[in-house]
């Protein structure tokens, strides 16, 4: 009897699981919710995306057509709201393709050059009501995080070192860029900035030049701040006198090779921002924000950098860095049984936008509901624009779930230290005749036997995700993935392994 009741409670308590896990008994957006059914009892859960994913393959090894579109299909199922960076020119389509099949179609929003979508990041930044005090700082990361990422691109090294002392002089004149403005109680606009620039005192001479006092806007606003701030607090008033010697003293005595090297670089960050086709986009007015995505919006940044390059990858920057600190700065539903609704950032091709504020982001992201899905080629494509081994192993930490497609090189060795060893018992046999100067021993003494060694072996040899399957016709359509989840353990087969080999269907 004890045992049928126990088998019976068992039952109960499985079918009880089952009815949990079942997206029924769940609250909406709970982190055990399943998003992709894996087979014995494993699966992806919201609890799994919030801790972020990356996938690793050679070009067309089917990470796109098959671990991404299977967990996209899951995201958008589940109702995530998104954004989606792009660097190719299909993934518009593409995405309109799969939201339609998942009935998200309506939610899409596809920011293009036509413009129909607008996002003053810079009037967004100044117009939150909750803020107080940190507008400077929080304009001037924004346009860090552009410039920084616009840099570490151009160097093959990805370079630190005496970048630091450029990344600093630009940091100070955006700094002094946006202060100046809001000193006179202007509006901070990038045109403004760069007229600012434009105008500022190339020398100390010339700031005694009734011409330039007369014809420049970087004079006329210093005179207007110093109006409207002598009616302010002395600490303001302090404030400003930095600001006005940064621009009357500073600027003016840096070296013409510092002043045109930061001039330049401000011009190549602001430049794509004011002129067609990004203008409008971003320098206008604003009917999109990132916090759309909150309610469900997939925001699609269809300017993909295949096709306008350098605006391009600055368009997605801008947008991926402003809905990073919107999700950042997102408050959790106040009753236990409520949860947020989960937002994807996704970039395929991922080397085109990872910055080091990702790590950092991901860390974070998860208890306000920010799911990170990164696809890249292998770790060097993430070193390049990292700059050191240290970044990337932090990005890449922060990215829980990794799926591993058909690869080669590098990445091969590190994913399958990875994964791990297990010590296997190694059974040898050899059978021989020793021999003595090529002739058999007069005794005619054998050696053989079986020996049985204990050791440490990968799970995964580095050689393995060479064979995996890379979809198309040849392989039936077919891309195998290696899947690793934080040291998650599969069970299923003889044992209990902390990887799955799934095999995705393309079509
Ligand atoms: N829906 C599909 N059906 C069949 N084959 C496909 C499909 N999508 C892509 N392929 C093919 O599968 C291979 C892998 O493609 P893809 O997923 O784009 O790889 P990756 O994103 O790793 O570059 C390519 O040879 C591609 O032509
Ligand atoms: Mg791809």
């Amino acid at each position: 009897m004890s045992v049928i009741y126990l088998a019976a409670k068992k039952c109960r308590c499985y079918i009880h699981l089952r009815m949990w896990h079942g997206a029924k008994r769940l609250p909406e957006y709970h982190p055990q919710t399943l998003l992709r059914d894996w087979g014995d009892g494993h699966g992806f859960r919201i609890s799994d995306a919030l801790t972020g994913v990356c996938v690793f393959g050679a070009t067309g090894s089917g990470k796109t057509s098959g671990p991404a579109k299977h967990l996209a299909y899951g995201y958008l199922a589940a109702g995530f709201g998104g954004l989606v960076l792009c660097a190719k020119k299909e993934e518009r389509r593409q995405w309109e393709q799969w939201a339609t099949e998942t009935k998200r179609h309506k939610d899409l929003v596809i920011v293009d050059g036509a413009g129909n979508w607008r996002f003053n990041f810079l009037e967004w930044e100044a117009s939150r009501p909750e803020e107080g005090g940190g507008l400077t700082i929080n304009i001037v990361s924004i346009l860090d995080e552009i410039a920084g990422a616009i840099a570490s691109s151009g160097t093959s090294e990805g370079g630190q070192g005496d970048n630091k002392f450029w990344d600093d002089a630009l940091h100070h004149l955006n700094t002094n860029l946006v202060d100046l403005p809001l000193f006179a109680g202007l509006q901070v606009s990038l045109p403004l900035m760069r007229s600012i620039v434009t105008t500022a005192p190339q020398s100390l001479d010339q700031l005694n030049d009734p011409e330039w006092q007369e014809s420049s806007t970087c004079s006329a606003i210093i005179k207007e701040a110093d109006r409207e701030t002598s009616k302010g607090t002395p600490e303001v008033r302090a404030d400003f006198e930095e600001c006005r010697n940064y621009w009357m003293k500073e600027y003016p005595q840096l070296s013409e090779k510092t002043r045109s090297v930061i001039n330049l670089s401000f011009s190549m960050l602001a430049r794509p921002l004011v002129t067609r086709p990004l203008r409008q986009l971003f320098s206008s007015d604003t009917n999109i924000k990132p916090e759309a995505a909150f309610d469900g919006k997939i925001i699609i940044v269809d300017l993909p950098v295949q096709e306008y390059r350098l605006a391009g990858r600055i368009a997605n920057l801008a947008w991926k860095y402003c809905f990073q600190v919107a999700v950042l700065r997102r408050t959790a539903p106040l009753t236990r049984d409520r949860f947020l609704r989960p937002v994807f950032l996704w970039a395929d091709e991922a080397q085109n936008f990872v910055t080091k504020f990702d790590a950092e982001y991901q860390a974070v992201a998860r208890s306000a509901g920010g799911c990170t899905v990164f696809l890249t080629q292998n770790r060097e494509s993430y070193r390049r624009v990292l700059g050191n081994t240290d970044a990337v192993d932090s990005l890449l930490g922060n990215l829980q779930a990794k799926f591993f497609c058909q690869n080669s090189g590098e990445t091969n060795e590190w994913a399958s230290k990875l994964l791990g060893e297990r010590w296997m018992t190694i059974t040898s046999t050899n059978a021989g005749q020793s021999k003595n100067e090529g002739r058999p021993l007069a005794d005619g003494s054998h050696s053989a036997g079986v020996h049985r060694s204990d050791q440490r072996r990968a799970f995964v040899e580095p050689s393995f995700f060479t064979t995996l399957k890379r979809g198309g016709a040849l392989n039936n359509n077919q891309v195998d993935a290696i899947v690793y989840n934080g040291g998650h353990l599969f069970t299923g087969g003889k044992e209990a392994l902390p990887y799955k080999l799934i095999t995705f269907n393309q079509s």
